[in-house]
């Protein structure tokens, strides 16, 4: 996601106590520049610096690419300045759309992180003035425009305040004013953490971008306004200046690059919440139980459609297998689920009437990319689903979803299969209304429970010391059998996946009807068996396999529905209520155990021998 930097201190020349807490002999250029070179671990794919001169006034540089090829100006006379590293969500990553952004005079520069999910809205209220990127973005410093200009008494802060009201959504936000010593942020969803040095303020949305200069650090709440100056900060919250306290960060830079997780991995199972938050603001309708993905079909295609092909590999073809189940269920089309390097455009079929959806996380993937262009060749829509702007994937589809959940850098995706089924599961709510299958009230069922998966995962999540108990319990098991029947089988199968990924032991996932069919050879008291027992999984089906696994003496494990009990698991790891989005969560369960039973064996989890991120080559 996308990385804030901000410091005000003036920066110090060598002549001033050049303690390690002001930054010793830099330029507030220097500073932000070093600040946001931290941020790169993040990922990003475009960077910008604002600084302001106390006679120089303000100065805007930014660029697409590295933070390297971004030249900082140099303006001697700087006493402050924000910087930030964007990860595209509204729009390619431009030079245009890279962040600061300005006013119309260019007078007042912001950086943002998240999501301004009213921006088109306010875009249309703001035709007076000149918008010149695609961004959410732009409008904050246009709202703080006009705010300055209907009260030029305000001060940034008040203005900030007052534009704040306006803004839906998830963000952090960093504004900065020609003429005005103060940096002024605001946090509503999106992380932003204060750091306190002698003579000297920081503001970043994790501590590691300021780490060298201070650890000191005032954690914002949602809801906060902050002025920064170099003596300190205030900090308002529903009209009231607050105290937030100080707390001293013991992390070291590299641990502090995690957020403080030891690995990447664990960090981005934890950031699940935030992650599905993004990739569901602004797109459900929770009145009408429509959606809106920027998804366009010609006009009759989706009432014609007779099947949607999911092409995918690896664990985004398990959020397809997912997905195919959500597409007949809701909008009563056939869908199928092809390994992208098997795929062919099968004969009998009419392309006319295909759709194919690709799924890819990296959008770069040759083995799906090979199958769009074996869909495009045949004449069929494509649309795909991805994390990454400007992926080569998004050049070759008709249409593409993007999923939102921000840069994943742990080699086995996590927090990407979430939003990935939570963005399909809207595509397919989006074409079942469409075609008229999905009437509104079980539309508006479905988005209920999608609106309440980030708060089931979180719960999920505050489990893990229950998870990390059952891995020690189990680490030594001679294989892992995952099983589960319906939307349990795609899961089952991304559970076994990920254990055998990180932890290097065997596992295998098969629908649980298929163990009394083979597997169950295999079972023996050194097997676990690990079962998805939730809404949309056929549970009490699924526990019958279980019993027989049992029976051959294996532990048993299961994801069980808050709701329902099976008193004869050896572990029962509960499942909030969430409808056919419970197995989804379940996953998490099974993410956290594949983890846990990696680290307990000291594996290198972010990088599993012989796997990489992005496979670019067929
Ligand atoms: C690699 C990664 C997997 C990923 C798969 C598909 O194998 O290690 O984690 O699921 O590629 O990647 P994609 O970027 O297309 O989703």
């Amino acid at each position: 996601m996308c990385g804030i930097i901000g410091y005000v201190g003036g920066g110090t020349d060598g002549d001033k106590d050049g303690t390690a807490s002001d930054g010793g002999g830099e330029t507030v250029g220097d500073i932000v520049h070093r600040g946001l070179t931290n941020l790169e671990y993040r990922g990003y794919d475009s960077a910008g610096v604002a600084l302001v001169g106390a006679t120089s006034g303000l100065t805007v540089a930014k660029r697409s690419g590295e933070v390297d090829a971004l030249t900082v100006p140099d303006v001697p006379d700087a006493t402050h300045g924000v910087g930030h590293t964007r990860w595209s969500t509204h729009g390619p990553p431009t030079d245009a759309n890279a962040h600061p952004h300005t006013d119309c005079v260019g007078d007042v520069a912001v950086v943002h992180n998240g999501i301004v999910e009213n921006y088109e809205t306010l875009k249309r209220e703001l035709s007076a003035h000149e918008c010149t990127s695609d961004t959410d973005t732009e409008v904050i410093p246009h709202l703080i425009e006009d705010e300055l200009v209907a009260d030029p008494d305000a001060d940034l802060l008040a203005a900030v305040q007052r534009v704040e009201d306006r803004l839906e959504g998830s963000y952090a936000i960093c504004a900065v004013r020609e003429g005005d010593d103060q940096i002024v942020v605001a946090r509503r969803g999106s992380p932003l953490v204060l750091g306190r040095g002698a003579d000297a303020t920081f503001v970043a949305s994790d501590v590691t971008a300021f780490l060298e200069h201070t650890r000191d650090v005032t954690y914002l709440e949602d809801g906060d306004v902050a002025a920064l100056s170099a003596d300190g900060v205030a900090i308002v919250a529903d009209g009231e200046v607050v105290d937030r306290g100080t707390e001293t960060v013991t992390w070291e830079a590299d641990a502090a690059e995690k957020g403080g997780y030891d690995h990447y991995m664990r960090k981005e199972i934890h950031e699940q919440p935030e992650a599905l938050r993004q990739t569901l603001a602004g797109r459900l309708d929770t009145t009408s139980g429509d959606v809106d993905l920027d998804v366009s079909f010609p006009p009759g295609f989706l009432a014609d459609v007779e099947e949607i092909q999911i092409v995918a590999c690896g664990t985004s073809n398990y959020a397809g297998r997912y997905a195919a189940q959500l597409f007949e269920e809701l909008s009563g089309v056939r869908a199928t689920v092809e390994i992208a390097s098997e795929y062919a455009f099968g004969a009998g079929r009419s392309p006319d009437r295909t759709l194919v959806v690709a799924v890819t996380q990296s959008g770069e993937t040759a083995d799906t990319l090979g199958a769009v262009r074996r869909a495009n060749a045949a004449g069929a829509r494509t649309v795909a689903v991805t994390n990454t702007l400007g992926s080569t994937v998004t050049r070759e589809v008709d249409n593409t979803a993007f999923i939102r959940a921000g840069p994943e850098i742990g080699v086995a995706a996590t927090k990407t299969f979430a939003s990935q089924v939570a963005t399909l599961a809207m595509l397919a709510v989006a074409v079942g209304r469409d075609r008229g299958a999905l009437g509104a009230a079980a539309a508006r069922s479905v988005l209920a429970d999608l609106q309440g998966l980030p708060g089931a995962v979180q719960q999920v999540l505050d489990e893990e010391p229950q998870v990390r108990e059952a891995a020690q319990e189990y680490q030594d098991s001679e294989a892992f059998f995952f099983v589960g029947r319906a939307l349990g089988v795609p899961v089952a199968l991304e559970g076994a996946l990920k254990l055998k990924e990180i932890s290097y032991d065997h596992a295998e996932g098969f629908a649980a009807g298929e163990l009394k069919h083979g597997p169950l050879a295999l079972v023996t008291p050194a097997t676990p068996v690990v079962a998805v027992l939730t809404a949309g999984a056929r549970a009490d089906e699924t526990m019958n396999n279980v019993t027989e696994a049992q029976t051959r003496g294996a532990p048993a494990l299961g994801c069980v529905s808050a709701d329902d009990e099976y008193d004869t698991l050896d572990v029962s790891f509960d499942v909030p209520e969430v409808g056919v989005l419970e197995p989804l969560v379940a996953n998490v369960y099974l993410q956290l155990f594949a983890y846990h039973v990696a680290n307990e064996k000291g594996r290198p989890i972010d990088k599993p021998r012989n796997l990489a991120k992005s496979v670019t080559v067929e």
